[in-house]
């Protein structure tokens, strides 16, 4: 079983009862966040899609504190002046890192260090989608095709990102069984509701199932 807890924004828990998986651990200055860095007591990897404030948030504290392997690519790993380990593949395959397999694949968004990225992982036999920061394209289709995820993780918000009617579309060239939206109702700026994302998914992709999380919520595959 693997279990998807949502933070808020961006940051996501992925566990299962050997691993445990931050993804863009944003939560010292997430207004939305359901956990506190203290809290958390085991993790074995972060992931890291960019170095934006909101993606890259707790990462390094987390790697500090528990001595997780912090994943990004190289130009983001390489400014970590802190002594945590790093593992830095750039965008393109499958890397084996034991109980998890890590992809990068594109993102179109902007970054102060390297490239900003999505991340497709596999744990547990099951694969999800994380698209990290990014506006929509073509070639989401082909990511749907050759990882097969059954999880897409999609920034609805707008604004910094694709926003629900963009996001519907993603969904429908990823075709993933269950999409959940994220990077909503942080800030003034976004979207503050997935509704619209719910409704566009429901014209565009009307067998995937949509899953809204309210921050702290789980869902389990
Ligand atoms: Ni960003
Ligand atoms: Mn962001």
């Amino acid at each position: 079983m693997v279990k998807i807890r949502w933070l808020g924004h961006s940051a996501f828990e992925i566990s299962t009862s050997k691993i445990t998986v931050y993804v863009d651990p944003f939560l010292s200055d997430n207004p939305k966040a359901a956990l506190k860095v203290d809290e958390i007591k085991k993790a074995d990897f972060i992931l890291v899609t960019h170095d934006h404030f909101d993606h890259m948030g707790d990462a390094v504290a987390i790697a500090k504190k528990t001595d997780a392997t912090l994943v990004a690519v190289p130009e983001v790993a390489s400014s970590i002046s802190e002594n945590i380990k790093t593992v830095a593949p750039n965008i393109g395959a499958m890397v084996n890192l034991n109980s998890l397999k890590v992809a990068f694949v594109p993102a179109f968004h902007t970054s102060s260090k390297g490239a900003p990225v999505g991340v497709v992982f596999t744990v547990d036999g099951k694969t999800i989608y994380h698209a990290g920061d990014t506006g929509l394209f073509g070639d989401m289709k082909l990511i749907g095709e050759v990882y097969s995820p059954e999880v897409a993780l999609l920034p609805v918000g707008g604004y910094y990102t694709m926003g629900p009617r963009e996001a519907a579309i993603a969904v429908s060239l990823i075709k993933p069984k269950v999409a959940i939206p994220m990077h909503y109702g942080t800030f003034p700026v976004l979207e503050q509701t997935p509704e619209k994302f719910v409704e566009e998914v429901k014209k565009t992709a009307p067998t995937v199932k949509v899953v809204v999380l309210n921050p702290g919520e789980s869902y389990e595959l």
